[in-house]
């Protein structure tokens, strides 16, 4: 009987068990499910365990968010039912300020207190909205701006006393120490008038800070669970519990009931007093327990935030000296200390100061103190936040670790402390920063006390500032801030000492009392006498209310709260054991739940260290290093994955390519072998490197698997071409074996084999589909793809340059062959070396690749082709883009030019690499975009589509590597004395050498950046990642799926999803008789089983590189491919002397320069001369579409014959551009404008000729007349720029340029601006005082006129002591006559002087400077350059969208927005529609 009672009760019990088992997780899935679309870690979905012991590690919450937002992108999942953002636009939904607002979560339950069985009112606790906005209403008053002036006597009191006090501590303080109690001073003093002597007893008087504290270690532990703090804290026994109450609540119970006995309502300026008066007109809203409680909590809010706020400050202060002394600037600026001292001035001042205001927002930024997400629930029906869809009832909040570190808000220096932030950002910009800064919180909920607390921290902040000298005590050691909801600086020791003024100390200044006051004995204060503060009417009582309360910290609390949590961590513990006891039986079930555990796991266990990594990193970048660099890459490469005859655990084509690398790299050890800066130790060590890697060259040539790859696809095969011909080049060039019997030998048997692999494609151009190129694989549907139709350019005109000849006709690749395959093949053809075929193929090959449209908007190729059914033509482009197709064709290019000697072959490589840096970002300037997926990488590095998810197949992995070892063949020095082949190839002209030289010596800045991001990948054991861009953001231990760029519309993506190769397009409809069934199957088949390989994900691993394939000899050879050999530093030193050879492009300042460049912009180089050809003038003609423009001195060879020639450049039908020489009359002409049909040009003069104002015909034969050409009966200097304006007046500048160019007699008048009547021939000077004015122009209303002054160039040179300037001036008429007025620097040029000048329609102001033009906004912010190496002297807008640029020898034309419209043109009323 016993034992069926037991079994029944077990039975009982068992039940029980199930179902609550059953109801928690069909709970658990249920709420998985909701939200099951957000990302986030794994285990936070299913449980609020994850975010409990989150909060209750000792890593500060607030870190933890900022990695949950860079990992999961702008929203996360951080709970079952949780959701943040990180995204701004969802502020509004959240604590917007119209109703209805959403209600606080029940979190908020856990800091409510209850005495006496009656809910103590907590304002921050209140989730009732309507009755916050009620109690509000009353308040609001007394906390604005100007409201809290009230309690400035208070603030001012106490912070003198701290300054005080600071000054007898002695030389060392703990600042944030000092700062909790100056707060919790301060805010006793607002609230009762009476502060509690925290100050002077240096204590945490009646236990009040430590049971603040207590609170909040409440709240932080049962954040994530607030019903569990319901069921244990708020149940009936614990609210109707007597205990004794907290020192708060003492000391507010004191304080009402001693107010009675100190004058009442209406006798003191504090909040008590504000309550009070508040309970008069409501009293039902304001009841005894309400007060109680709102002074409670306004206390509670307001002491440590501002405490913990003010010391982060200081800390970020401290730690950054030059921040430090610019404030004191500022601070100086409106409050000079005088002899005897510094006096705290006023809030209002201090208000004006908008750098200090910076420095608080900056480290609220960056550390801030609040660690809460301020959290609120969807209503009912559910809700759209930043385009998410949740449905009612999910909590959500603001994760501002993600925001606060969120580059496109702040800029990409985020982690530094940078209060200039602030202040430089555009106007767009600082509204979005602001909106992001929730150090407040936001909307009808923000902090009530936000202006007392501003007022606080810019008085004590300044006066720490200008009292004392000080610096941190430990540096090292950083801040330590504590984990919880509040991020307390923990410990922040300083050394200190009163700063000087004159003779004296500064602490002079203060009244006497305050000496008084400190010399008390620190905890006795019954003898003091009472004082009294400037402007202060209360005497200052020196009687801490709670004195005599001691209390032990733990019981000083109030029921509901206080116990240490950390008991029921045992508990919460066996809670977590049971879940993952769960998951383990759910693991066993679903095994492949098991990566996403260990992967949680691994999400545990990170510590995630930020770099701060700088954009365009500086590291030793000599030749040495990198040769260092690149020696210890391939030896990690050989000692790791070489087996003696392969790397086995690669594939064939890309061990060929491995090969190819191996010679490209004893390449480029002998070129350093052979420069004089070695010395013979490292010599001789070097040497023997080469002999090695080139043994193991020969043995991969004999265990190559030449049977496997003889049958891939077209493309493989050419890996096998480059490979030994790369060989050849080597031993060629390498006397040691060119000489040698055995090099000899090794040259023929190379021969053969790239022989016989091209021979697989050299017929293979096929013109019936797509009117040529080669497809990819004839085992599959056809498809004409960049790699395969690169190739065979490189491929082609490598054989025709390097291929040796070859008599041997064995067409086998192996001897096995035939055996293996039992297939027999025909006779190798014979192939002579330079074989004209061979160059007709490569030929032919670019021609076709050009012009098939390869390229997509950003310049960039793209994969491929498919052909429709029924169709010859390429009609189907894959959008997909990967690295090496941008790079391959770069050595076809160049071997092109060596074989025609034709440069359009290399321009086009300068346009393939640009459009290549251009998508990494490289040269984007705006901090916010940096970062941004560019279209083949971010930050300036390469990177491709499978890169950051980690999802990269075999052959992708050595992509980037492929681009680079393309790249450096591309770069090599052009010959300018020796061809390559005598007889064969060509020389490059000693301009078209230096033009090479120059372009590839600015990718060599870009190429350092790619190999130093590629090193920083390398593991402990040396070896390198594929996602470079990781060690850059040091993202480098979890893969980062938020990083994964959106793939291009229209792209389908092979290569790293080959089942898609079994599908349309790619499978044939009908097979193709002529080639074997399985001919070109291998690749497809080899990349099916890289896929099973792929997916061995490394969970555990930190380390973003480590995922997918991992680490792997493909990424450790596209490491090495992008190798900076001493070939590339000497191209780049060599053009060093030609910097003015440079690519241009668009240097972006602000987000308004977007609007003006458009999303198209492009620069092209229209005309080109070997002198100085275009300098000033430019003036656009649009009746036929010309340019006329000046050139520069030119002088004969003997110095003698100055002469400035005038040229018109028209452009024709096919958009090129002719030039033409005017014959003129005009002397030393320099500066012009349209006038009419003619042109008024500046007339410098010469020596013997008289210059002026003259105007030209546009017709021949050019006659031109003078206008003016003296003022006052004297000859003007040398005019130098004109315009006109709409009241037909010609206004122009004349300085002194022609004397000092020593083409004019002796200057007769001042450096001047003239205003010039025609008609009425009146001429007038408008403004003088300049240097050398020079460029003049006006804005589109013509009430501004802009004059560049270039004094900083004279004749005698270049001094930066003179300005470079470009003046504002207010047009203005007075009594009839135009007068300049109002004279002010609109900008100073950065690089060299502002020459040319004129405006577009949007008042835009834009000059040509030393490296472009410039673009200045009409408030003088810098919004962008135009960078023309070299500078433009001028410039002109031409049609809608475009300008054309005088950069001296050559003239270039920008293509813009259509928007962008020139001001002068338009307001002349000429139509620049016209052609
Ligand atoms: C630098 C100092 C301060 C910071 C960073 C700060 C920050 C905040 C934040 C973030 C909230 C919103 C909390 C939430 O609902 O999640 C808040 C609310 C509040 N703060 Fe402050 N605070 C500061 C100083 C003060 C001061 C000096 C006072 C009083 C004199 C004060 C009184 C309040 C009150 C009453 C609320 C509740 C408002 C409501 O719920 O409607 N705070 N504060």
């Amino acid at each position: 009987m016993a034992g069926l009672q037991s079994l029944s009760l077990f039975a009982l019990c068992s039940v029980a068990l199930l179902i609550t088992a059953a109801y928690v997780l069909t709970t658990a899935v249920i709420q998985y499910w909701r939200l099951r679309k957000i990302p986030g870690p794994q285990a936070a979905a299913w449980t609020n365990l994850w975010l409990l012991i989150r909060m209750n590690s000792d890593e500060p919450f607030y870190h933890f968010r900022r990695r949950l937002a860079e990992k999961y992108g702008p929203v996360q999942r951080y709970g079952p039912n949780r959701v943040m953002f990180s995204d701004i636009s969802a502020i509004p939904a959240m604590y917007g300020t119209t109703n209805p607002i959403y209600p606080k979560a029940d979190n908020h339950n856990i800091p409510v207190a209850y005495a006496n069985g009656t809910q103590v009112l907590s304002f921050i606790a209140l989730k009732d909205d309507d009755k916050a906005a009620r109690l509000k209403r009353n308040l609001h008053s007394t906390f604005t701006t100007q409201g809290v002036l009230s309690f400035e006597p208070h603030v001012d009191h106490t912070v003198l006393e701290l300054v005080g006090h600071l000054n007898a501590a002695g030389s060392s303080a703990n600042l944030a120490q000092w700062m909790s109690w100056f707060a919790f001073d301060t805010i006793a003093r607002i609230a009762f008038s009476e502060d509690q002597g925290f100050m002077k007893q240096q204590q945490d008087v009646g236990g009040a800070m430590q049971a603040g504290q207590r609170r909040f270690d409440h709240w932080n532990f049962y954040f994530a669970i607030p019903w569990l703090d319901g069921i244990l804290y708020k149940n009936w026994w614990v609210r109707n519990s007597k205990r004794p109450a907290s020192a708060l609540m003492r000391l507010a119970l004191r304080a009402i009931e001693t107010r009675k006995l100190k004058g009442g309502l209406g006798s003191h300026h504090d909040l008590l007093d504000l309550y009070m008066s508040s309970a008069e007109r409501d009293p039902e809203l304001y009841t005894p327990a309400a007060i109680i409680g709102l002074t409670m909590t306004t206390m509670q809010a307001g002491a440590e935030t501002t405490a913990f706020t003010t010391a982060t400050c200081m800390y970020c202060l401290l730690s950054n000296k030059r921040v430090l002394e610019k404030l004191r600037l500022e601070i100086e600026s409106v409050a000079p200390a005088n002899e005897s001292g510094w006096e705290l001035p006023s809030v209002s001042v201090l208000r004006k100061l908008t750098y200090l205001e910076a420095c608080v927002k900056e480290s609220q930024r960056l550390r801030p103190t609040i660690n809460i997400v301020s959290e609120r629930v969807v209503p009912a029906g559910g809700a759209t936040i930043a385009g998410v869809n949740l449905p009612g009832g999910t909590i959500v909040g603001m994760n501002t670790g993600g925001i606060y570190h969120d580059p496109s808000i702040f800029g990409w220096d985020v982690d530094v402390y940078r209060p200039e932030r602030w202040l430089e950002a555009s106007e767009e910009q600082r509204v979005i920063m602001n909106r992001g800064n929730l150090s407040f919180l936001a909307g009808k909920r923000m902090c009530l006390g936000l202006h007392v607390a501003w007022m606080e921290m810019r008085k004590v902040v300044s006066a720490l500032v200008m009292n004392f000298e000080m610096e941190l005590a430990h540096p090292e050691r950083g801040l330590k801030q504590s984990a919880g909801i509040f991020a307390a600086p923990t410990d922040v020791q300083i050394r200190l000492s009163p700063r000087r003024f004159g003779r004296q100390f500064i602490i002079h200044s203060y009244p006497r009392y305050f000496w008084m006051a400190i010399a008390q004995p620190q905890h006795s204060r019954e003898s003091s006498p009472p004082i009294r503060a400037p402007g202060l009417a209360e005497p200052i009582t020196q009687e801490p209310l709670c004195k005599q309360i001691v209390v032990p910290p733990w019981r000083a609390t109030e029921a509901g709260y206080g116990r240490s949590p950390r008991r029921w961590t045992l508990l919460l513990l066996c809670l977590a054991s049971g879940a993952v006891a769960l998951n383990m039986l759910i693991q066993y079930f679903f095994p492949t739940l098991l990566g996403h555990i260990c992967h949680v796991l691994a999400l545990f266990s990170v510590t995630i260290k930020l770099d701060n990594s700088t954009w365009k990193s500086k590291v030793p970048d000599n030749a040495a290093y990198w040769l260092e660099e690149h020696r210890t890459a391939l030896s990690t490469m050989q000692g790791n994955y070489w087996n003696g005859s392969d790397w086995p655990t690669s594939i064939q084509w890309v061990s060929a390519f491995m090969d190819t690398l191996l010679v490209a790299s004893d390449r480029s050890f002998a070129y350093t072998l052979g420069s004089s800066d070695i010395s013979a130790r490292s010599g001789k060590s070097l040497r023997s490197e080469i002999d090695h890697y080139l043994s193991h060259v020969e043995a991969f040539y004999d265990d190559e698997d030449v049977i496997q790859i003889f049958d891939a696809a077209y493309d493989d095969a050419q890996w096998v071409v480059l490979e030994w011909l790369e060989a050849i080049k080597f031993i060629g060039e390498y006397p040691k074996y060119a000489q040698s019997s055995h090099g000899r030998a090794n040259i023929a048997r190379f021969a053969h084999r790239a022989h016989i692999f091209y021979n697989i494609v050299q017929n293979q151009f096929n013109t019936s589909e797509c009117g040529g190129g080669i497809t990819w694989n004839p085992a599959l549907a056809t498809y004409k793809n960049a790699i395969t139709n690169e190739l065979f350019l490189s491929s082609s005109v490598a054989m025709y340059l390097y291929y040796p000849g070859n008599t041997l006709s064995d067409p086998y690749p192996s001897p096995r062959y035939a055996n293996v395959t039992n297939t027999t093949l025909p006779a190798l053809p014979r192939l002579a070396k330079h074989d004209p075929i061979l160059l007709r193929n490569a030929v032919d090959e670019y021609q076709w690749f050009k012009t098939h449209n390869f390229t997509n908007a950003l310049g960039l190729v793209v994969d491929g082709f498919h052909i429709s059914h029924n169709q010859t033509t390429c009609n189907e482009r894959n959008e997909q883009v990967y690295t090496y197709n941008q790079g391959v064709m770069l050595s076809g290019l160049r071997g092109l030019w060596e074989a025609t000697g034709d440069t359009s072959y290399l321009r086009d490589g300068y346009k393939y690499i640009k459009a290549t840096i251009n998508a990494t970002g490289w040269n984007v300037h705006s901090h916010s975009l940096r970062g941004q997926w560019a279209g083949l990488g971010r930050n300036g590095i390469m990177e491709d589509y499978c890169d950051a998810p980690a999802n990269c197949s075999q052959d992708n992995q050595i992509f980037k590597g492929i681009y680079f070892h393309h790249l450096g063949l591309f770069c090599e020095s052009l010959p300018t004395k020796q061809p390559l082949v005598a007889g064969v190839t060509y020389t490059a002209s000693s301009g078209v050498s230096a033009t090479h030289s120059s372009n590839c010596a600015s990718y060599v800045p870009w190429i350092e950046h790619n190999a130093r991001a590629a090193l920083g990948t390398r593991n402990t054991t040396g070896i390198m990642g594929g996602w470079w861009t990781a060690s850059h953001l040091n993202k480098t231990q979890e893969p980062w799926l938020a990083w994964s760029p959106p793939k291009p519309k229209g792209s389908i993506d092979p290569i790293n999803e080959p089942w898609l190769l079994r599908q349309p397009p790619w499978t044939r409809q009908h097979q193709r008789k002529d080639l074997p069934s399985d001919k070109g199957t291998s690749r497809s088949f080899l990349n099916a089983v890289d896929f099973s390989k792929r997916h061995r994900t490394d969970f555990l691993s930190r380390d973003i590189n480590d995922k997918g394939r991992g680490r792997t000899v493909e990424t450790q050879a596209s490491g090495i491919g992008v190798r900076i050999t001493k070939e590339e530093r000497t191209v780049a030193a060599k053009s060093l002397s030609n910097q003015s050879l440079k690519e241009p492009f668009f240097a972006v300042y602000a987000e308004s320069f977007f609007g003006i460049i458009g999303k198209s912009p492009s620069i092209q180089l229209i005309v080109e001369r070997d002198y100085k050809i275009a300098h000033e003038a430019p003036v656009y003609v649009p009746g036929d579409d010309s340019v006329y423009f000046t050139s520069n001195v030119l002088r004969s060879a003997d110095g003698s014959n100055p002469h400035i020639a005038i040229s018109k450049a028209s452009r024709q039908r096919d958009q090129s551009w002719k030039v033409q020489d005017i014959p003129t009359s005009i002397s030393m002409g320099n500066g012009a404008i349209n006038y009419g049909n003619d042109i008024i040009f500046c007339a410098q003069g010469t020596k013997t000729e008289a210059g002026g104002i003259m105007v030209m015909e546009t017709k021949d034969p050019y006659s031109a007349t003078t206008l003016v050409d003296s003022f006052h009966g004297r000859l003007f200097n040398s005019v130098n720029d004109v315009i006109t304006h709409t009241d037909g007046s010609i206004w122009f500048t004349d300085p002194t340029y022609g004397f000092e160019q020593d083409f004019r007699e002796k200057p007769q008048l001042p450096c001047q601006v003239y205003r010039f009547e025609p008609e009425t021939g009146d001429i007038r000077v408008v403004a003088d005082g300049f240097g050398r004015p020079n460029g003049l122009c006006f804005s589109p209303d013509e009430q501004t006129c802009y004059v560049t002054d270039t004094d900083m160039v004279h004749g005698d040179g270049v001094d930066p002591t003179r300005v470079g300037t470009i003046y504002a001036f207010d047009v203005i008429v007075r009594n009839h006559s135009h007068f300049l007025a109002n004279r002010r620097v609109l900008a100073m040029a950065d690089a060299g002087i502002p020459d040319g000048v004129k405006c577009d329609l949007q008042g835009n102001v834009y000059s040509g400077c030393g490296d472009g033009v410039n673009v200045w906004d009409a408030g003088g912010r810098l919004v962008g350059k135009i960078i023309i190496p070299g500078g433009v002297a001028n410039f002109c807008f031409t049609k809608a969208g475009e300008m054309v640029m005088l950069n001296e020898e050559r003239v270039w034309i920008a293509t813009v927005s259509d928007e962008v419209q020139g001001a002068l043109l338009h307001n002349l009323g000429i139509d620049i529609s016209r052609p």
